[in-house]
């Protein structure tokens, strides 16, 4: 704690051993906390992925923390905050000289294997938001990944790089707080756009688009303001990607 340079982000620090599942405890208390509060964990016994898949979270292997936002913004902008997690835990790891990259939406890639996931989530009321749970899990020093999910699957350490979590955490809650506060002041777009386009692991790549079990080929050509993905298929046509419409494979 004593690293850390934020003035929202982590105030309020709340730490365990073990857990089920660091954003279903940051729900709980969201309504009742200051934001920026963070809830962080050694291991999750129930980590949770999005589409209800499992985060594997074994202690000491790797950070598991949630931070509660109350952004002044409309629901569909949420995915912007989302986006933003994805790019201070990018920016962190560069700094830290590992070569992380963000696969589209908020993924985070070490040679192309994922290393990094988000899980955000929500509580609306009306048409504003009561408060938004942002879940970061990173693989800092796991080795043995299960069989599913083995290939696709990385750590930091893994990738040949050894790293202190504290470090990474500190960086990441610092370059976090840097970009939402500018976001929010500012609500410019565009700026995260850019920067998305600029850490992609995608833009310029052939890939495959996965929709309603169809699966086309296409070039990734852009981020657009919205933090749409825009590709071109083989026909030529050229369409914007919506996250969470869409899952994206390398070739
Ligand atoms: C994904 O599927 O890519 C998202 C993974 C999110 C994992 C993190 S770990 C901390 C927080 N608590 C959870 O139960 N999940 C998120």
């Amino acid at each position: 704690k004593s690293k850390l340079k934020t003035n929202i982000i982590g105030k309020e620090i709340i730490y365990f051993e073990t857990i089920d599942s660091t954003n279903d405890y940051a729900k709980k208390i969201a309504k009742k906390s200051s934001e920026g509060t963070i809830v962080i964990s050694e291991e999750q016994t129930k980590g949770k992925g999005r589409m209800g898949r499992f985060w594997h979270s074994s202690k000491k292997d790797g950070i598991y923390m949630s931070i509660i936002l109350k952004p002044d913004i409309l629901p569909n902008d949420a995915p912007i905050i989302t986006q933003i997690a994805g790019l201070s835990v990018v920016k962190a790891l560069n700094k830290l000289n590992v070569d992380a990259k963000i696969k589209w939406p908020n993924d985070i890639l070490i040679n192309n294997k994922k290393v990094c996931g988000i899980l955000t989530e929500m509580s609306i009321e009306i048409d504003r938001i009561d408060y938004i749970v942002l879940g970061i899990g990173i693989n800092v020093k796991t080795l043995d990944f299960s069989e599913d999910i083995k290939n696709i699957a990385t750590s930091i350490l893994k990738e040949g790089y050894n790293l202190n979590r504290l470090d990474i955490i500190t960086l990441v809650l610092d370059e976090f707080e840097n970009l939402y506060l500018d976001y929010i002041n500012t609500k410019n777009k565009q700026i995260i756009a850019n920067m998305c386009k600029e850490y992609s692991a995608l833009i310029g790549k052939d890939i495959y688009v996965i929709q309603f079990n169809d699966r086309k080929r296409a070039k990734c050509i852009d981020i657009n303001k919205e933090g749409n993905l825009i590709v071109q298929y083989e026909d030529g046509s050229i369409k914007e990607l919506i996250s969470g419409e869409v899952s994206i494979r390398g070739e």
